[in-house]
């Protein structure tokens, strides 16, 4: 780390209209999070003496996202430089380090943003430090002219540029680490004279240069530099994220039979020994213990599974469910906001909503919870060791008490004593010979008919 304070402004005031959506760009998801959460947990992993985030006007829903990292209002779009101008007020005075980040760009980590800062502490005492790459396809990005001694002489915006200065493959990521003391005074001297019309933070780095301050690019990886600006970069990013989470989930010891087909969170915790089969998905909110094995095609959100618990395959699982140790989730089973004591079983075809369900109980094929009585919703509790017999509809509320047993079929609608067997169904009736008899009168009657 180095000694001199910083200070990071992101800018988040842009709405975004390559990605052709009511939603300002930074709220879009990334692994379940949005993008500007995730810039933000690595803003806050730097410790950074202040945090400025640029917005928009009308744009709460975002301010709220960054909360409780202040926000300074942008309200013309006038271009990058005019959005960090926004900041102004709030870190005018500040002397040490501006590290300016993109609430597009949210893939960074914090040891790039290190990197910056070291290089901005160099010797040559750059002005601004860029973070460029080398991406596959260099597209829109802006890019960055080296002078010959390998220094940063200018940044050309993409649409600004010649078809030979678009040659150049090192393109701008948008970061930048820049000298506090002379931020401003090289802010205050950008203009608009381009084919945006608009204030262009890249310029600082011209304006830099002809006050004699060095500038340096350095270089970062693609995987964390992807600027986000339409549906398709957004596409881009998830899947560079999630190869990122399927890495550490392995790295931590979970087994992910066929990995590019598990959809994880940034907040999926996979503990040691777990078993992932194919095509599973993890939205916000789920944790897995030691040794349960999830097997393929289930959907998991806001679930804790304990330890050596099973799942699926094709098992739905919603939020506020809690699967304990060595319990059992089968498959076509849909378990929301209710409890499995350790090794109950639900094994196949069931609902079970707003529901404990005792230790070791036994929950048939079939059995529904009906929860809901068009107004309200209402509990279901299964005690210990309780045995429910296949297509059974337990209407609730209801209690079935510990070890009672209820017979396939049935429709219960009162609590059921411990130890006691409920039965709703009709009696059975049988009549001997009656279908050998039913068989011989048909075929009778159709020899007749084809005569
Ligand atoms: C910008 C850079 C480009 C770089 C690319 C990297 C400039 C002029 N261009 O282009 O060199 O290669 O990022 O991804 O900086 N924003 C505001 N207020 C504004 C305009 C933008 O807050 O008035 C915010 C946006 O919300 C966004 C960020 O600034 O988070 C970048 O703006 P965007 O329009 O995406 O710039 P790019 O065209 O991607
Ligand atoms: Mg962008």
């Amino acid at each position: 780390m180095t000694t001199s304070k910083t200070a990071v402004i992101v800018l988040a005031a842009g709405l975004g209209t390559r990605m052709r959506s009511k939603l300002p760009k930074v709220l879009h998801l990334l692994a379940g999070r949005t993008m500007i959460s995730h810039l933000m947990e690595t803003v806050d992993g730097l410790d950074p003496d202040e945090v400025t985030v640029v917005v928009g006007d009308h744009m709460n829903d975002v301010s709220d996202a960054v909360s409780p990292f202040p926000t300074a209002v942008q309200s013309e779009r006038l271009g990058t430089a005019h959005a960090v101008l926004a900041a102004r007020d709030t870190i005018a005075n500040f002397d040490g380090d501006v590290l300016v980040l993109y609430g597009d760009t949210p893939l960074i980590t914090s040891a790039t943003l290190e990197a910056m800062l070291e290089a901005r502490a160099s010797l040559m005492d750059p002005a601004v430090v860029v973070l460029g790459f080398t991406p596959d396809n260099p597209g829109n990005y802006g890019r960055l002219f080296l002078g010959e001694d390998g220094v940063l002489d200018s940044i050309i915006e993409a649409r600004d540029a010649t078809n030979e200065q678009l040659k150049i493959g090192l393109c701008n990521s948008g970061v930048m680490a820049i000298d506090g003391k002379v931020m401003w005074s090289l802010l205050d001297r950008v203009g608009n004279n381009n084919t945006k019309g608009e204030y262009y933070l890249t310029d600082i780095v011209k304006l830099a240069r002809n006050d004699g301050r060095a500038c340096v690019a350095i270089e970062g990886d693609e995987d964390e530099l992807i600027g986000i600006n339409s549906r398709i970069q957004l596409a881009e990013a998830e899947a560079i994220l999630q190869d990122r989470l399927r890495f550490q989930a392995m790295e931590n010891g979970a087994s992910l039979t066929d990995p590019t087909t598990v959809f994880l969170s940034q907040d999926t915790k996979l503990g040691k020994d777990v078993l992932i089969g194919p095509n599973v998905f993890f939205g916000p909110g789920v944790s897995v213990g030691d040794g349960a094995v999830i097997n393929a095609f289930c959907h998991i959100e806001g679930t804790e599974i304990l330890s050596k618990a099973s799942i699926g395959p094709f098992a739905r699982l919603r939020p506020g469910t809690k699967i304990s140790e060595a319990a059992k989730v089968g498959n076509f089973v849909e378990v929301k906001n209710a409890l499995l004591e350790p090794e109950a079983k639900v094994s196949h075809l069931s609902y079970i909503g707003d529901a404990e369900i005792g230790e070791g109980a036994n929950i048939g094929a079939g059995t529904i919870t009906c929860n809901y009585d068009g107004y309200l919703k209402s509990q279901t509790i299964i005690g210990k060791g309780a045995f429910v017999g296949s297509n059974t509809a337990l209407v609730a509320p209801v209690t079935i008490g510990e070890g009672a047993i209820v017979g396939a079929g049935s429709t219960i609608t009162k609590d059921v004593n411990a130890n006691a067997l409920s039965v709703t169904r009709a009696p059975q009736k049988s009549v001997d010979c009656w279908a050998k008899k039913y068989r011989e009168l048909k075929t009778a009657v159709k020899a007749k008919k084809n005569k």
